[in-house]
């Protein structure tokens, strides 16, 4: 997408936050038909964390941007504006974003979620920026966070292994500097790929009722077998699109970071790109998928580990439900 603004915008913090309590591949033996040898193989997992039943996803984001502020050196109220991307809200509303702004009184920043599940992040930060390169915002926080604990069925081996809860965020501030922060960004979506992945229940079209509860239609449905082979292309086209438009190569790029749906998908994006795994930022093995907290989760861990430099290029990139796909080009800025 064009910049037509005065700025850029240049992510100048990352924090995350993943529960205590993990789960391992063995603990889905005790009452499913599976086992840790075909969960490692045909996904990556080997474990994921949980969040306390009786706690939101509020409670993660909460935490992921305080983690974020304290590596800024920030106070809240410098914050303009909080955008959450999450399919796990607190509540159909208000938004968790209000919920966040009163937990850490953000008394400056306005705010709202976005549903684009898996891409979910990708999508906010593409938003964000517009306020930023525009110049009316200094300082807006990106904050992906999924309790997906909160929707995964446990009948059902299809899905339950594979998802996780956590939050990870990020700061973003504009920069004169027209060659650094976010370059690009291409975002897609196909309406046609709903009927593969949803969750019927809870809104207009299937109030929750004893019957929405019965038939199971408040947990995530996925077919994955036509999840995986659409991903598989559509991630790993979208990533390749975005080097070419840009004229940047393999050997240019730092880091992708991919969403983290399935191993074998993020070693065919790469195998794509001709991007080697070193440099392909992974975390499915101890998260599972973190739906909209994939991607900052892995740039925060990364970031912490003194592995994301200055000047860095990094794309990530994204497949989800709706079907929802995209990929962002940055400059690491600081
Ligand atoms: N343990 C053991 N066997 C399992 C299992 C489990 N947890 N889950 C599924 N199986 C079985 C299936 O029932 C099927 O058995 P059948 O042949 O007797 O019907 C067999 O394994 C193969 O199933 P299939 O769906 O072909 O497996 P797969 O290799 O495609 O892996 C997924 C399944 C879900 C891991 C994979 O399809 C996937 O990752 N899909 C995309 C996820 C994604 O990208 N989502 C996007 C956004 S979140």
């Amino acid at each position: 997408m064009e910049n037509k603004g005065p700025f850029n915008a240049k992510i100048t913090s990352v924090g995350h936050y993943v529960p205590d309590r993990i789960i391992d591949n063995k603990f889905f033996e005790n009452f499913l038909d599976t086992n840790d040898e075909w969960i490692k193989t045909r996904t990556g997992i080997s474990e994921r964390r949980r969040l306390d039943k009786e706690l939101p996803t509020s409670y993660m984001a909460v935490r992921a941007i305080q983690d974020m502020l304290s590596n800024r050196g920030i106070g809240i109220e410098e914050i303009d504006l909080i955008i959450v991307a999450t399919v796990t809200p607190d509540m159909m509303y208000p938004s968790t974003a209000c919920i966040i702004q009163k937990e850490l009184g953000a008394k400056n920043a306005w705010g709202f979620d976005i549903l684009a599940a898996c891409s979910g992040f990708i999508f906010s930060l593409t938003t964000a920026i517009q306020f930023i390169q525009n110049g009316t915002h200094k300082k807006v926080i990106v904050v992906g966070a999924d309790k997906m604990s909160a929707i995964a069925n446990m009948e059902d081996r299809n899905t339950c292994i594979l998802f996780g809860d956590a939050a990870g965020a990020v700061l973003l501030e504009p920069t004169e500097d027209r060659d650094s922060g976010i370059l690009d960004t291409i975002m897609r979506i196909d309406g046609e790929g709903g009927k593969y992945l949803y969750q019927l229940g809870g809104g207009s079209l299937n109030p929750s009722t004893h019957e929405t509860v019965d038939k199971r239609m408040h947990f995530v449905y996925q077919d994955g077998k036509s999840v995986f082979k659409d991903a598989v292309k559509g991630m790993a086209d979208i990533s390749y699109e975005i080097m070419e438009k840009n004229n940047i190569t393999a050997d240019q790029i730092s880091y992708l970071v991919p969403h983290q749906a399935n191993m074998r998908i993020i070693t065919a994006c790469a195998e794509r790109m001709g991007i080697s795994m070193d440099k392909v930022m992974v975390n499915i093995h101890k998260y599972g998928n973190t739906t909209s907290a994939t991607i900052p989760t892995c740039i925060s861990e990364y970031w912490k580990n003194g592995k994301v430099k200055k000047g860095d290029y990094l794309i990530l990139s994204s497949f989800g439900a709706g079907y929802t796909w995209g990929s962002i080009l940055l400059k690491w800025a600081y």
